[in-house]
């Protein structure tokens, strides 16, 4: 029998996979225009050749070919924990779902290899990333007094059971 396509909810909305070093720019272009305090080049470089660390890029096909980068996450997967580090969606492009995709295809690659704990940190003032965090499960679990020492502001201490 053939085998019937998913629900289109149930279909991925954007194509992810994992970024390799030609893709730094537009990279980088989204940290600059997402963050205040922008990781460096050689920051993003360095995760590219870290064993433990993945950066997934979420992106959409441009009707006229080619194609347009979303988003990213980077997360490191260390014994049975993946550690989110940064997550981003490009400003014109929020409110799309695409965080909530990239993040959920984080935390099943997570369970794909073997982990039970999902852990991040957030910046406390950040209403979108902790309702982003909470929608998909994570529940606050501490805070770290000072932890982005730039502008002295607390981290919320995030953690999922997988
Ligand atoms: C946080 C961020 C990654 C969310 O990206 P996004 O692709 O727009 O998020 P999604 O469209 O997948 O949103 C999923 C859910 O998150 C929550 N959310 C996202 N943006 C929000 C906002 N501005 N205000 C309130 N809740 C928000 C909502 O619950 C949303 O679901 P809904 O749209 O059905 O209400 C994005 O705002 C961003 O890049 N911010 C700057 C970088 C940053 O702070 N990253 C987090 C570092 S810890």
């Amino acid at each position: 029998m053939r085998k019937l396509a998913p629900p289109p909810e149930e279909r991925p909305r954007f194509e992810i996979r994992r970024m390799v070093a030609e893709d730094l720019p537009a990279v980088l272009e989204i940290e600059r225009v997402a963050f205040r305090h922008p990781w460096s080049p050689e920051l993003l470089r360095r995760e590219l050749s870290h064993d433990w660390s993945t950066i997934l890029l979420a992106e959409e096909q441009l009707e006229g070919g080619g194609r347009s980068l979303l988003g990213f996450v980077i997360f490191w997967i260390v014994h049975d924990e993946v550690h989110i580090l940064n997550v981003a969606t490009d400003p014109a492009q929020r409110r799309r779902g695409v965080a909530r995709e990239i993040m959920h295809e984080t935390l099943a690659r997570g369970r794909e290899r073997g982990c039970t704990l999902a852990t991040l940190e957030v910046r406390r003032s950040n209403e979108a990333a902790l309702n982003l965090y909470k929608e998909l499960g994570f529940r606050p679990v501490g805070v770290r007094p000072n932890y982005y020492v730039d502008e002295g502001e607390d981290a919320i201490v995030m953690v999922m059971d997988l």
